[in-house]
């Protein structure tokens, strides 16, 4: 079945929004590298190559299923933030913003009853689960963690452990 025009729209803008991800978390990277915060920025640029994997399954799907893709431009990303909680938390919110476009994707691929793209979006409905548990826990931790210089450190040598997996969808081309 021919993907409908509703969806490659609505998969393009997705798919920018993903790209839009990776310059947000490659620029919080930056801003933690800027305070000798390794551990942070790797946790970040760890982020930064999930959504771009992301941005390649939005991609790989629309080629696969013979739509257009169409590149729009990328928002430029803040550069810095007031405190490290502070870039968490709005990383925490931008992936609560991300949740609800997928749920609109959702619903309009429903709408176009279209089954192979619900099925895709299947993984992106519990990534986000997974997103926003990540960012949260780490927002939950700043907190206790308060001004406490030894407990911050001890944050960053944690987050300095993350690896990137590519991630892999049933049924879609892996990313890129
Ligand atoms: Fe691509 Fe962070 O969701």
């Amino acid at each position: 079945m021919a993907i409908s025009q509703s969806v490659v729209k609505a998969f393009n803008e997705q798919l920018n929004r993903e790209l839009f991800s990776e310059y947000l978390y490659l620029s919080m990277a930056a801003w933690f590298e800027s305070l000798n915060l390794k551990g942070f920025a790797n946790w970040m640029r760890v982020q930064a190559q999930e959504e771009h994997a992301h941005a390649m399954l939005f991609y790989n799907f629309i080629i696969d299923r013979g739509g257009t893709v169409a590149l729009d431009k990328i928002d430029r990303p803040d550069q810095k933030w007031d405190s490290p909680l502070a870039a968490i938390s709005k990383a925490l919110e931008h992936e609560e913003f991300i949740t609800r476009n997928i749920n609109d994707l959702f619903d309009i691929s429903m709408a176009a009853k279209d089954h192979a793209a619900h099925s895709f979006l299947k993984f992106f409905l519990d990534e986000q689960v997974e997103e926003e548990k990540n960012a949260s826990e780490i927002v939950g931790k700043l907190k206790l963690i308060g001004d406490s210089a030894s407990g911050l450190f001890m944050l960053d040598n944690e987050l300095g452990l993350r690896v990137f997996t590519p991630p892999a969808v049933a049924g879609a081309t892996p990313a890129p």
